[in-house]
C-alpha cells in the first residue's frame, strides 16, 4: 500500500521525523513538491539532520531509496551538500538516491531575486517563487537542460560529481516498473495551509502542498491509499499571514521557548499558538487527508488544561476566511507525561480533534525517537 504524508497546517509540524520512522517499511520516499525552503529535521541515533532537499530516508534501513520528483525545484549546490554528507555517512548510499531530470532548478539569481521581493509573505530566501515563476512564466530551466548544457557550468559539475558518488538521474518513465511493484512513501514538504492553491494567499509558497502535488508529479499508477495529515498539538507558524489561533507576549515566549520553536531553515523565531480545529478541519477537507499524526505531546506535558481552539465566529468555507476568524476556545484536561503507557489522559483532546475533523488520529509523537511515536 501506498501512502502519502502531509504537512496538515503552515509546515514544520514534523513530518521528517514522521516520515524517517515509517521509511523502513517502504522501498521509496518520495518527495514531489518544493525545494530547500523546507526543514525537515531527523535524528539518527542521537544525532540531528536536517533534510532540505533529500526525502527523510530512513539511510541505516537498506530498504527505502529516495526520489525527488519532477514538481521539486531543486537547488543543485545544496542537494550536493546533502549528497556529501550522505556519502560521507557511507559511500554506499548516494547510490540509493534517485533525481527526475524534469525537475526545474534553483539559481543562484532566483535566490536573489526571492531576497530582494518576497520579504513581505517572509519567504525563507530559498528562491522558491522566482524557480516557481520561471516555470510557469515557461522560461525555467530543468535539471536535464543542465546535464546537456554544452559549456560547463558550475552546476553541471555538481550533476557530475553526484553521479560518481552514484546518485542516479532517472525519470519516471524509467522507473515506472520498478515502482508499480513498490510500497511508496509519498513525502509532502510545507502544509496545506501554505499550498498555492488551497493555502491562505497571497502568504504561500509555490508549490502543491496537497495530495494533489503527488499525482502533478506524474504518480497516477500509486494511489496513496492512506493520506496522513501531521500537525503538532498546538500550532506554529514563520512567515507572515493570517494566525487566528496566535499568542502573543509572555504566553507566547514560553511556548515557543517550551517547544523550541526556532526555524530548522531559516533559525527564524517560530509564531506560536493553540490548536486550531477549524483550520485543520479545513487542511484535511482541501489536502485529501484521510488521517491524523499529532506530534510534539511532550511539549504540553503537566499542563492543567489545554486551550483548543473548536470554533470561529463563522465556520472557514474558503481560506479567504482566515483573515478576520475570530477563535472560540474550549480547554480539556492536561497530561502529566505523553509518554507514559498507562496516560490515558491525553484522550479528550485527541477524541476532541477526531470529532471536529472526521479524521482518525493514527499515531502521536511524544518526542524526538523513534521509539516516541506511538501508534494510536
Ligand atoms: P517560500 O516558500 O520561501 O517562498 O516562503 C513562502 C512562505 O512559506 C513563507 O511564509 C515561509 O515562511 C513559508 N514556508 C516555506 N517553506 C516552509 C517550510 O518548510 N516550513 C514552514 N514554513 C515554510
Ligand atoms: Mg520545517
Amino acid at each position: 500500500m501506498n501512502i502519502a504524508v502531509l504537512g496538515a497546517a503552515w509546515g514544520d509540524e514534523g513530518k521528517g521525523h514522521i516520515v524517517h520512522h515509517l521509511s523502513k517499511d517502504y522501498d521509496w520516499i518520495v518527495r514531489f513538491n518544493g525545494g530547500a525552503n523546507a526543514g525537515h529535521t531527523i535524528y539518527r541515533d542521537g544525532v540531528k539532520y536536517v533534510h532540505n532537499l533529500m526525502p527523510s530516508f530512513d539511510w541505516r534501513s537498506n530498504k527505502p531509496k529516495a526520489f525527488l520528483g519532477s514538481g521539486m525545484v531543486i537547488d543543485l549546490e545544496q542537494l550536493h551538500k546533502e549528497v556529501t554528507t550522505l556519502w560521507n555517512s557511507h559511500s554506499d548510499y548516494p547510490s540509493r538516491v534517485y533525481v527526475d531530470p524534469d525537475a526545474f532548478v534553483v539559481l543562484p539569481e532566483h535566490k536573489e531575486e526571492d531576497k530582494k521581493s518576497n520579504g513581505h509573505i517572509g519567504s525563507t530566501n530559498r528562491g522558491i517563487g522566482p524557480a516557481y515563476t520561471a516555470k510557469i512564466s515557461r522560461k525555467g530551466l530543468r535539471v536535464r537542460d543542465v546535464m546537456l548544457a554544452a559549456d560547463s557550468t558550475l552546476d553541471t559539475k555538481r550533476i557530475q560529481e553526484m553521479k560518481r558518488m552514484g546518485v542516479r538521474f532517472k525519470g519516471l518513465m524509467e522507473l515506472r516498473r520498478e515502482m508499480e511493484d513498490s510500497q511508496l512513501l509519498f513525502e509532502g514538504a510545507q502544509g496545506v495551509m501554505l499550498d498555492i492553491n488551497h493555502g491562505i494567499y497571497p502568504y504561500v509558497s509555490c508549490s502543491e502542498s496537497t495530495v494533489a502535488g503527488v499525482y502533478s508529479c506524474g504518480f497516477h499508477f500509486a494511489k496513496p491509499e492512506k493520506v496522513y495529515g501531521v500537525a503538532k498539538c498546538y500550532t506554529t507558524k514563520v512567515g507572515e499571514g493570517p494566525f487566528p489561533t496566535e499568542l502573543s507576549g509572555q504566553e507566547a515566549h514560553d511556548l515557543r521557548e517550551r517547544g523550541n520553536e526556532y526555524g530548522a531553515t531559516t533559525g527564524r523565531p517560530r509564531r506560536v499558538g493553540w490548536i486550531d480545529l477549524p483550520a485543520l478541519d479545513y487542511a484535511c477537507q482541501k489536502g485529501g487527508i484521510t488521517h491524523l499524526v499529532l506530534t510534539k505531546f511532550d511539549i504540553l506535558n503537566g499542563m492543567e488544561r489545554v486551550p483548543m481552539c473548536v470554533a470561529y465566529d463563522k465556520p472557514p468555507t474558503s481560506s479567504h476566511d482566515f483573515f478576520d476568524a475570530k477563535p472560540q476556545y474550549i480547554t480539556v484536561p492536561g497530561w502529566k507525561d505523553a509518554k507514559s503507557p498507562d496516560e490515558d489522559r491525553v484522550i479528550p483532546f485527541i477524541r476532541k480533534v477526531e470529532g471536529l475533523t472526521n479524521c482518525r488520529v493514527s499515531y502521536i509523537s511524544c518526542g524526538t525517537d523513534s521509539k516516541d511515536i506511538m501508534p494510536w
